[in-house]
């Protein structure tokens, strides 16, 4: 009989839950009397510590399916579960980064990036430190005491990622994050996003327009077809870890772009 290895054991134990559970989903919503079908059937599982993007044309569904994980919007079929648990509610492990920033106007950028750790009454100073040093990893050092009004467009919804990060999140919700951003600073803070997530392992699921940065962060891309969207396609990205600059200049990169560009054609074609 083979000795078990750790590996064995770990396959003994017990199945760690998803991280998401996504069974049988719709959504359906009331637009001026009519219903409109934002999704249908959607399956999806999503591991511990996995980092998946999922991008599909515009309307089939991208940004209402983050909101049903976050606990934002209910399905009308189906169920979604966090960690092995139905939810019911936005859950205090789950981090949200949304499409449009939705800062408070009469708050500091500092106190903005705060917010979270009120709503969980952290106030230990270390945490502030934190807060600060997202600030600067976000490229916003200097910045602390400005409100809103006083900000771009990119530097307000930078704000709002290092807010999303700041109670050290097990699980991320990124909604097209980097999408108001120059080419240079995505590129820069997909880099720091990678990084953190090597530092502090956590579950992220991002939104995305851009092949090339699905590619670049993804374990796997979930592609969705055209509304009433559901999953077309799962495509895993066979790029090694740790991933840094030098893979935007690898012939591999633009092999797996060119792939998912195929599959997301063949989405689109297949919604139509
Ligand atoms: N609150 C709402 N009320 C009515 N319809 C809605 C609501 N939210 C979303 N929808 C509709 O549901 C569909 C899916 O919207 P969703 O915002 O999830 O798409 P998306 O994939 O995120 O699109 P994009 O790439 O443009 O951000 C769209 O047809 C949209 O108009
Ligand atoms: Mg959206």
């Amino acid at each position: 009989m083979a000795i078990a290895t750790g590996r064995q054991a770990d396959k003994d134990a017990a199945p760690r839950p998803a991280a998401i559970g996504i069974r049988d989903v719709s959504k359906s919503f009331t637009r001026r009397g009519a219903a409109v079908q934002a999704l249908e059937h959607t399956e999806l599982d999503i591991a511990p510590g996995e980092f998946v993007s999922l991008i599909g044309p515009s309307g089939c569904g991208k940004s209402t399916l983050l909101k049903l994980v976050a606990g934002l919007l209910e399905p009308t079929t189906g169920s979604v579960t966090v960690d092995g648990r139905e939810v019911t509610e936005p859950l205090p492990q789950v981090g949200v980064a949304f499409q449009k920033p939705t800062l408070l106007r009469w708050r500091t950028v500092l106190d903005n990036v705060c917010l979270p750790l009120v709503i969980d009454g952290d106030r230990r100073p270390e945490s502030r430190e934190h807060a600060k040093r997202l600030l600067e990893m976000m490229g916003l050092a200097g910045f602390e005491k400005h409100y809103p009004r006083e900000l771009s467009g990119g530097m307000e919804q930078r704000v709002s990622i290092a807010r999303s990060l700041v109670n050290r999140p097990s699980l991320l919700l990124m909604d097209e994050p980097f999408g108001a951003l120059d080419e240079f600073t995505r590129e820069d803070l997909n880099d720091e996003l990678l990084g953190m997530w090597q530092r502090e392992p956590k579950t992220v699921v991002f939104v995305t327009h851009s092949i090339s940065e699905a590619v670049f962060l993804s374990d796997r891309i979930v592609v969705m077809s055209a509304r009433p969207g559901r999953v077309h396609a799962t495509v895993p990205v066979p790029l090694p870890r740790p991933r840094g600059r030098e893979l935007r200049d690898d012939p591999e990169f633009y092999e797996a772009i060119r792939h998912v560009r195929s599959v997301l054609d063949e989405a689109k074609g297949g919604g139509r």
